[in-house]
């Protein structure tokens, strides 16, 4: 049976665990090793909204893996300028490539694409749903930072209402043992319900507040978020709660020594640069671990060599 990465939800502990293995196997190789792991297999990477990291990492990470990539970063250069429909492009797409990476505007549109594609279908973030390839290499973050996941006490910060990585990350995280949250939103921002009932039956240990200093004090791991602006349905609503939390160099007064601040990136203006150069910023080395994250999920569904 094909292999696909749609949502978090679809992983038990024991995967979650086995993909940050991935990850680290990748890491240990050569360079030459790895080129071996994909040789002449095509990836084709298909992004109907704004990229940088995300489509960027995964196309490093399939060349850095001796495979080519197709593909488009803009819908509107394509057939779907014509009307095209999603399941039309992915009946042809899958022609031409091996798996396919997309990432859509739509709540569940990569699912469609997998049930539809005969190749591994990877989600790279529907509209405001998941974005499991992210919180894989959160987690793989994580463990190289902490040398464990489980046990952090976590803050999830900003906007929890519209961000698919605190979704996905949230239940990934909420497999492992002992893992503290704490949400930090704007009340209008709050975690939505159906988020945290997915998770109904671990034993999730959460805290919702306003305060984000408390939260700085108290915490291993502070993981903001962008205020997301494109999904917002109403304007003015968005400039009600655009500059809600902004971390800077003052704000982490308090903060443990060992505080790590994360960040899917990009950021507006929640956290200020002179963050960048303290012991806590670790969200660049983060984007970093994506590509190796990448090589070790691109590996797993296409059954390279690992
Ligand atoms: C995130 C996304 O696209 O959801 N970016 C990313 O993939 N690293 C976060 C965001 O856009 O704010």
């Amino acid at each position: 049976m094909k292999r696909d990465l749609i949502s978090i939800e679809d992983l038990n502990e024991k995967q979650l665990r086995d993909y940050i293995e991935f990850g680290r196997k990748i890491d240990g190789m050569s360079h030459e090793a790895c080129r071996q792991i994909l040789a002449g297999r095509i990836l084709g990477v298909l992004f109907y909204e704004p990229s940088t990291r995300t489509r960027l990492s995964f196309e490093a990470a399939m060349l850095r893996m001796g495979g080519q990539i197709i593909g488009f970063s803009e819908a509107l250069n394509t057939s779907v300028a014509k009307g095209e429909s999603l399941a039309d492009t992915i009946r042809t797409v899958e022609r031409y490539c091996d798996a396919i990476v997309i990432r859509h505007p739509r709540e569940g549109a990569a699912r469609l694409a997998a049930e539809i594609s005969r190749v591994p279908v990877i989600n790279a973030g529907d509209g405001a749903n998941q974005h499991p390839t992210q919180t894989l290499l959160d987690l793989y973050t994580l463990q190289n930072l902490f040398g464990r996941v489980d046990g952090l006490r976590v803050a999830l910060v900003g906007d929890l209402k519209y961000s698919r990585t605190v979704h996905s990350l949230f239940h990934a995280l909420a497999r492992f043992k002992d893992v503290r949250f704490r949400f930090v939103s704007p009340e209008t921002l709050r975690m939505p319900e159906y988020v945290i009932e997915a998770t109904e039956g671990s034993a999730a240990e959460i805290a919702e507040t306003t305060n984000f200093e408390e939260a700085i004090a108290d915490s291993d791991v502070i993981y903001m978020t962008r205020i997301q602006r494109e999904r917002f349905p109403d304007p003015l609503e968005y400039e009600k709660v655009k500059d809600a939390y902004r971390l800077d160099r003052s704000a982490l007064k308090h903060a443990p020594s060992h505080l790590k601040v994360l960040h899917p990136l990009p950021r507006v203006n929640e956290i200020a640069t002179d963050v960048d150069s303290t012991q806590h910023a670790a969200y660049f080395p983060q984007a970093g671990y994506g590509m190796v994250m990448r090589q070790g999920i691109l590996a797993h569904l296409l059954g390279g060599k690992l």
